[in-house]
């Protein structure tokens, strides 16, 4: 393993995140699907693992798999045990699948997951996600946390006007239980803007009711501590200090490396690439990472 690769601006890449596919089985009405269209053009079980054989050169020591729904894609066990030694893996996913699949995931090397929950209420469920499913999703939370996939972190992206009403309710759901973590996601408005919130009130009533409030490294977000309770607040669009603290390079399913969630005009394509030419690129997409806020 070379040394962890820093951008121009002295950031560490430590983390890879990697879109497996954009298919989903779900439809929210919010999803951008990080900006991808391209099912038909989704990275084979190779590519993935030489994309990963890569990254662990370089020193990154993080992989998270998202989507669309990574668990639909059939070698996802594959995928996983092939997560080179030393990286530790996990998947953000909406956890459909996850009851049937949690024991297998662990035994496979998976680290943990996060888990996309917007409301406990099966019709409100229904509304942002357009299925009636959200018992399978509790059942996978439990399964996940049976067989230690934990911490588990529950994504709930806080709907103006939809399930805003149900923070607290989702606070009395992690309470007590210290391998689960909330963590509220301010919507960003890339389209439907009508149901964005400012998470600036809900964060100064958590801050309020904080026994312990810490900083994590990771975007340099705040992490808080209530009653059992603890809740993470991630408002990418707020915080200055999201992108100096920005330690992450994206694999999109269609095999380009993205330098930046906010930007689509700076991809590195790795299609094809292997060996000497593929490290190059991930190179040149390091060397591309630039703050999209100063
Ligand atoms: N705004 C904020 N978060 C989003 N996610 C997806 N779309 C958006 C959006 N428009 C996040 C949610 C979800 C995960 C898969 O991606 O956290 O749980």
């Amino acid at each position: 393993m070379t040394a962890t690769l820093k951008d121009s601006y002295g950031r560490p890449v430590t983390n890879l995140r990697i879109s497996l596919t954009s298919r989903c089985n779900l439809s929210c009405i919010y999803c951008h699907a990080e900006g991808e269209k391209n099912p038909d053009a989704e990275m084979s079980t190779q590519e993935i693992i030489d994309i990963m054989n890569v990254a662990a050169k370089f020193g990154i020591r993080s992989i998270k798999f998202t989507g669309g729904e990574p668990l639909i894609r059939p070698d996802i066990l594959e995928i996983i045990r092939f997560v080179p030694k030393g990286i530790e893996s996990s998947i953000t996913t909406n956890g459909i699948l996850l009851a049937d699949m949690a024991a297998d995931l662990k035994h496979a090397g998976l680290r943990r997951v996060n888990v996309s929950l917007d409301s406990l209420n099966p019709e409100t469920y229904k509304r942002i996600t357009g299925s009636d499913r959200v018992n399978e999703v509790l059942a996978g939370i439990d399964a996940a946390l049976k067989v230690g996939l934990t911490p588990v972190k529950l994504n709930m992206v806080v709907l103006h006007g939809i399930n805003d009403q149900e923070v607290d309710d989702f606070l009395a759901f992690v309470r007590g239980n210290h391998n689960l973590v909330l963590q509220l996601i301010e919507l960003m408005h890339f389209n439907n803007c009508e149901y964005h919130g400012d998470l600036n009130g809900v964060e100064c009533n958590l801050a309020a009711r904080s026994k312990q409030i810490l900083t994590r490294r990771m975007h340099h977000r705040k992490k808080y501590c209530l009653d059992g309770a603890e809740v993470e607040v991630v408002r990418p669009l707020h915080n200055t200090e999201f992108c100096a603290f920005c330690n992450r390079l994206r694999v999109t399913s269609d095999g380009k490396l993205k330098p930046c969630l906010l930007r689509t005009d700076n991809h590195v394509t790795i299609r094809g690439k292997k060996g000497a030419d593929l490290e190059a690129l991930f190179c040149e997409a390091v060397a591309r990472r630039e703050p999209f806020f100063k």
